[in-house]
């Protein structure tokens, strides 16, 4: 056992760091460090966790300045000397200590237009190809950390952008929607115009954050933008909609405004 030297937000918004020595055995992570200061001279600091195993995704907090899994963080990745700084996920609010707000996520779940099947087909006649079972698991892996929209500089060094951007986690769910081959909405807009796609500057922060190795970058956030660029640039679609022909026979699901132009 060692002592280590951890500097830990505490408070709300207002709040400061406050700086401790805590024990810390071998093979232990960050979590086990900060319940152990919890029992020993911390007893009111709020920390959220459940699984302590990587996959509910609610002890991210951001350690040494990275958002990350504190449960899945082992201490040997610090220097013995080194001062280890635990403070909340930088792009959602706190509440107190490491407890951020997350209901912005929750609000833009409820943003995405559902799945939406074609009505004339029954669900035991529809066949998947294989490639497309397994784009829709890879993006299912998601635990909902929020580590990638933590990490995405479009919000963490520009806030005055978080009201139009969703981050990556929500473009990847409109991007896995739109891809899946049963789904009939079109989602182009709404990727576009609601949760900011043209934002992205595709820099892969957030596919090298995520703890479920998903390529939210190259498999989700790049295939979308080359959807959206065929709609805007595709002549026979500029086309369509100036004749009121809908390039594809589907319903625009009620929350995507319709097209303003082509
Ligand atoms: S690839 Fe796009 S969404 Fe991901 S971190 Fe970079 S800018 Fe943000
Ligand atoms: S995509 Fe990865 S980093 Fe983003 S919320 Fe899901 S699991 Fe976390
Ligand atoms: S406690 Fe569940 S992911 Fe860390």
């Amino acid at each position: 056992m060692s002592e280590r030297v951890f500097r830990v937000w505490r408070g709300g918004a207002d709040g400061g760091l406050a700086e401790y020595r805590v024990e810390v055995n071998e093979g232990e992570v960050v979590l086990d460090a900060l319940h152990r200061l919890q029992a020993t001279r911390a007893p009111d600091l709020a920390v959220r966790w459940n699984c302590k195993a990587g996959k509910c995704g609610s002890c991210s907090m951001e350690v040494n300045g990275m958002p990350r899994l504190s449960c899945m963080t082992r201490m040997s990745v610090f220097d013995e000397d080194e001062t280890v700084t635990v403070t909340p996920l930088r792009t959602f609010p706190v509440i107190r200590d490491l407890v951020c707000d997350v209901s912005f996520n929750y609000d833009k779940a409820r943003e995405i237009p559902s799945f939406t099947p074609d009505p004339a087909t029954s669900p035991g006649d529809f066949r998947m190809a294989q490639v497309d079972v397994e784009r829709s698991q890879e993006f299912r892996k998601c635990i909902e950390c929020f580590l990638c929209n933590s990490v995405c500089h479009v919000i963490r060094d520009h806030e005055e952008n978080q009201p139009h951007f969703s981050g990556p986690r929500f473009l990847m769910r409109v991007a896995e929607l739109e891809m899946h081959p049963e789904d009939t909405a079109d989602r182009r807009l709404i990727a576009q115009d609601e949760f900011g796609l043209g934002y992205c500057n595709i820099t892969k922060c957030c596919t090298e954050v995520c703890p479920e190795g998903i390529h939210i970058t190259d498999n989700a956030l790049i295939p979308m933008k080359e959807r959206v660029a065929d709609r805007k640039y595709d002549p026979l679609v500029w086309l369509g909609s100036k004749i009121g022909v809908r390039p594809r026979d589907t319903p625009i699901a009620p929350n995507i405004r319709p097209p303003a132009d082509g």
